[in-house]
């Protein structure tokens, strides 16, 4: 399996999720090779819970990084393996068209996809 999404499954192991029982691993790459994970963070009071791509991207921006080659994204309920592809939310997707064109690579289980395709226009401010 690819690198990046071995990563993803690795950090879904964390998710905080037990409202909706559905755990989401994200891992973000670099330009220069470095890997940011993240996993869903949910909450009591429900809408402060954090998408697993939101996590990982904020972690890498709040880094120092903003130049993106891929993301790999898995998520299933907890305890099933993630087989089917998990497409990353309206929400995840503006926020990498934040900082990514819309040729990004996005990697799921059925492989990889680019953002325009989820993401045809995107708000600009
Ligand atoms: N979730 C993600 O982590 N990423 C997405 O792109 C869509 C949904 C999370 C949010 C919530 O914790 C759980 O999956 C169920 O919606």
């Amino acid at each position: 399996m690819d690198e990046l999404m071995q990563a993803a499954r690795a950090a879904r192991e964390y998710a905080h999720c037990p409202y909706s029982g559905f755990a989401v691993g994200a891992a973000l790459r670099t330009v220069d090779g470095r890997i940011y994970t993240g996993c869903n963070v949910e909450n009591a009071s429900y809408s402060l819970g954090c998408c697993a791509e939101r996590t990982a991207i904020f972690k890498a921006v709040s880094d120092g990084q903003r130049e993106f080659s891929a993301i790999a994204i898995c998520g299933a309920p907890v305890g099933e393996s993630p087989e089917a592809p998990c497409i990353p939310c309206g929400a995840c997707l503006q926020v990498m068209a934040e900082f990514c064109g819309d040729d990004f690579p996005i990697i799921l289980t059925d492989g990889a996809h680019r953002l325009s395709e989820f993401l045809p226009k995107r708000f600009i401010l």
